[in-house]
């Protein structure tokens, strides 16, 4: 299986290599083949400059603990997810492709930073988010010549 060849395509839709890029996948990369996250991360850094990456994912458990109802609409609508991460899959990944940070949001944690106002409501399973940020390490030692 090879990466699939998405420049053109995106080079068309208005990228621009020299511009610091956020590329967002909400609901996605649980549906791609295992490998697209180690695709999206090395591609990401090639077509644009100090990416970013923001995505949302299903933990294993997360998975396990959707109730029926939820199961049977996600085949019904044929988007049954097949890949999940932990935050530690999530942090592997980023460092095999040389990202710098790696910050994981559980339903919980998003509820506390991002809409604290939701915090009394009932809550059920939903998908983690991510955010990879690519940046040169400041002070590297510069490669041997
Ligand atoms: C939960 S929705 C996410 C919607 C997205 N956040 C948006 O605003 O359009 C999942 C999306 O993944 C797409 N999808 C599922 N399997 C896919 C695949 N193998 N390749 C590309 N897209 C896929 C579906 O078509 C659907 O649009």
């Amino acid at each position: 299986m090879s990466t699939p060849d998405w420049s053109a395509a995106l080079e068309r839709a208005g990228l621009d290599r020299t511009q610091q890029t956020v590329w967002v996948a909400e609901g996605l990369i649980h549906y791609l083949p295992p490998p697209a996250l180690r695709w999206w991360l090395t591609d990401a850094v090639s077509l644009s400059a100090r990416p970013w990456l923001v995505l949302t994912t299903i933990r294993p458990e997360v998975a396990a603990a959707a109730d029926g109802r939820l199961r049977r609409l996600l085949r019904f609508i044929e988007e049954i997810p097949a890949v999940y991460f932990t935050a530690e899959d999530l942090r592997a990944a980023a460092r095999l492709a040389g990202w710098s940070a790696v910050e994981v949001w559980q339903l919980e944690d998003q509820v506390r930073e991002f809409a604290p106002a939701a915090a009394p409501r009932p809550r059920s399973v939903s998908q983690d988010v991510a955010l990879f940020q690519f940046a040169p390490v400041v002070g590297a030692a510069a490669p041997a010549a």
